[in-house]
């Protein structure tokens, strides 16, 4: 045996939702690397210019798709099957958490709530609903959701600044997804399919970045001392998305400098 292949991509067909975002580009643009045919559903109307490197494009396909609708969802995973020939992977990267004012637990009205739990938790159940019928079809299918440090710790308001918050119902939503995750493993192995989450910890948008502060304080709250970087959550992405992960389902891998392990 030979086991020097085992990350290999190649021939997969892999749909990233929300994959012209922040993380989900760069795991999109690992996984080409990787040698799988990519589609890419996001709500843009073309794939913002520089996300993905146009050399790298080759067997990429980007789709515009709200995915807070069934039918957006249907659209797009029938154009990704004709496309790609079938769907081997989904990445359910895609989120909004739709919260207004500060965010706080006692000031938050009804619709704000839900719609935050609808942008995490009811966006990767439907995403997930929807794209079972094509993986039972070719009798596997491996599913990777998203997590969040807040799905397994609460927040420390302490190193947030003011204008900074994090949202009651994006943690709740999180945290649900990870039940999800185990619930659906459990309920979809017999068809060989797999459904494992991957849970980053604090990789702050380069604007955010812009406050030196918070990043510090951020980076203090890990182990390894810094904030992550995109490409920092690659390794666990392929591994997950490939046959070196054969073996997991319902779990979680954390990607998080050690900040859950303190
Ligand atoms: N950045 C972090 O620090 C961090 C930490 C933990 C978890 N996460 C999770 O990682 C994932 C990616 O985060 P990110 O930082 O790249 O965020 P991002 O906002 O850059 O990317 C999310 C993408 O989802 C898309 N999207 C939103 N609603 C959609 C809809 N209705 N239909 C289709 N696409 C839609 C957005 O357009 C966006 O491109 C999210 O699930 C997020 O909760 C991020």
């Amino acid at each position: 045996m030979n086991y020097k292949n085992i990350f290999d991509l190649v021939g997969e067909g892999i749909i990233v939702t929300g994959g012209a975002g922040y993380l989900g580009s760069k795991i999109a643009e690992g996984l080409l690397d990787f040698g799988a045919q990519v589609t890419i559903v996001d709500t843009f109307d073309v794939m913002p210019s520089g996300r993905i490197p146009d050399e790298k494009s080759a067997n990429l396909l980007y789709i515009k798709g709200d995915l807070s609708k069934t039918e957006g969802v249907k659209q797009a995973y029938a154009v990704a099957e004709k496309n790609m020939g079938k769907i081997d992977v989904l990445f359910n990267c895609a989120a909004y958490t739709g919260y207004a004012g500060t965010g706080d637990a006692d000031a938050m009205p009804d619709d704000i709530w839900s719609k935050g739990i609808e942008g995490t938790l009811g966006m990767t159940f439907r995403c997930t609903r929807e794209i079972v019928p094509f993986m039972k079809k070719n009798k596997s299918g491996n599913i990777i959701n998203f997590g969040s440090l807040y799905a397994l710790i609460g927040p420390d308001f302490r190193t947030y600044p003011e204008g900074f918050n994090s949202p009651p119902n994006y943690g709740a939503g999180k945290a649900a997804i990870l039940q999800l995750t185990r619930h659906c493993a459990s309920q979809f192995a017999k068809y060989g399919i797999r459904v494992n989450a991957l849970v980053p910890g604090s990789f702050p948008h380069p604007e955010t970045q812009e406050h030196v502060q918070f990043m510090k304080n951020l980076s203090d709250r890990t182990m390894l001392g810094r904030i992550g970087q995109p490409e920092d959550l690659l390794g666990a992405a392929i591994f997950l998305a490939s046959d070196a992960s054969a073996y997991m389902t319902g779990t979680n891998v954390i990607v998080d400098g050690g900040t859950t392990a303190w």
